[in-house]
């Protein structure tokens, strides 16, 4: 299965269609600020692959679980992917001006705007979690625990962390990994955990396999996330191309160089589906999410 396989192509466009209609359905159009309600609009709604809400959808789905469970925990995520983009384009930070193929959000609105609708999206998330209809109480405690840490110091914010503070720097390859790892790879795993504990009696082995999987798919992502900084074109990939190499941002093709990155891409492929081996094809999606995600151009 491939980039523009019908199947995950399909699947893809059907979770974003209940993902998109749920994040509009829940952010309210009216609070205590209507500037902050509208960038938080702006900010979540526009556009968006949805990729972190689809593997939660497909982590319930590898599980025989119906994903109705999943979706307001996949959108909770998606909350908090949404609030690191608007941090991450924030001039102290990327200083980028374009996302999702429109003005950044501190662009169309200002920048202290932008960084309140990211510290408001961010809370939301967790008050999304704490009501996650059809999840077990004891489910949704450990829910938001994996969404805490993995949003924290020990995951993205840890990661864009030693992101800025390496600028300029040649990191080592573990360096490296260990901050992909926590600025892109703890959100991406914590969305296949939380998809897969809304399956009451899953096994320890069953997480383990899905863990392993999404810890190999979530540097992967970055990595060719690394790479459409240098390949990718402006109109296709919605953000400016180059601005990793203008940064002089430590990334992978910096590293190995574009063969080198693109190597280590497909063993991370073959690590991810080489852990679903004990699934069957209800594991599908997650299988075609991972051809996905390192084929992908934007
Ligand atoms: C971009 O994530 C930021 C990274 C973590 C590399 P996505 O490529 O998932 O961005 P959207 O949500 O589709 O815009
Ligand atoms: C961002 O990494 C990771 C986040 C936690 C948002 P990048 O800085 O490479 O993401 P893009 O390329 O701006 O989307
Ligand atoms: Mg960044
Ligand atoms: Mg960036
Ligand atoms: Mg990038």
């Amino acid at each position: 299965m491939r980039n523009g396989n019908p199947s995950v192509v399909d699947f893809l466009e059907t979770c974003r269609n209940r993902v998109d209609a749920e994040l509009d359905r829940r952010i309210e159009s009216s609070s205590a600020s209507q500037r902050l309600q509208e960038a938080m609009r702006y900010s979540v709604l526009g556009g968006g692959k949805r990729i972190r809400p689809a593997l939660s959808l497909a982590a319930a789905s590898a599980l025989g679980q119906d994903s109705d469970a999943a979706l307001v925990p996949a959108c909770a995520i998606e909350l908090i992917h949404a609030y690191s983009l608007v941090h991450d384009d924030l001039p102290a930070m990327d200083n980028d001006e374009l996302r999702r193929g429109r003005p950044t959000a501190h662009i169309a609105f200002d920048e202290a705007t932008a960084i309140l609708a990211g510290d408001a999206l961010q809370a939301l998330a967790f008050e999304w979690l704490a009501v996650a209809p059809g999840v077990e109480t004891s489910a949704r405690l450990t829910m938001i625990r994996e969404l805490a840490r993995a949003s924290g110091h020990r995951g993205m914010v840890g990661g864009q962390a030693i992101d800025l503070e390496s600028v300029g720097k040649s990191l080592t390859l573990a360096q490296l990994e260990t901050m992909h790892r926590h600025k892109t790879g703890a959100l991406i795993e914590a969305s296949v955990r939380i998809g897969a504990l809304t399956a009451p009696n899953i096994s320890e082995r069953s997480l383990n396999a899905l863990t392993r999987y999404a810890k190999a798919l979530g540097l992967a992502f970055q990595v060719q996330d690394d790479l459409l900084d240098i390949e990718g074109n402006t109109d296709i990939i919605g953000k400016p191309q180059g601005s990793d190499v203008a940064r002089a941002k430590p990334t992978y093709p910096a590293l190995l160089g574009l063969d080198g990155a693109r190597g280590h891409l497909s063993s991370l492929l073959s690590d991810a589906l080489e852990s679903l081996q004990d699934f069957g094809p209800e594991a599908d999606p997650l299988r075609a999410m991972a051809d996905y995600v390192v084929a992908r151009t934007y």
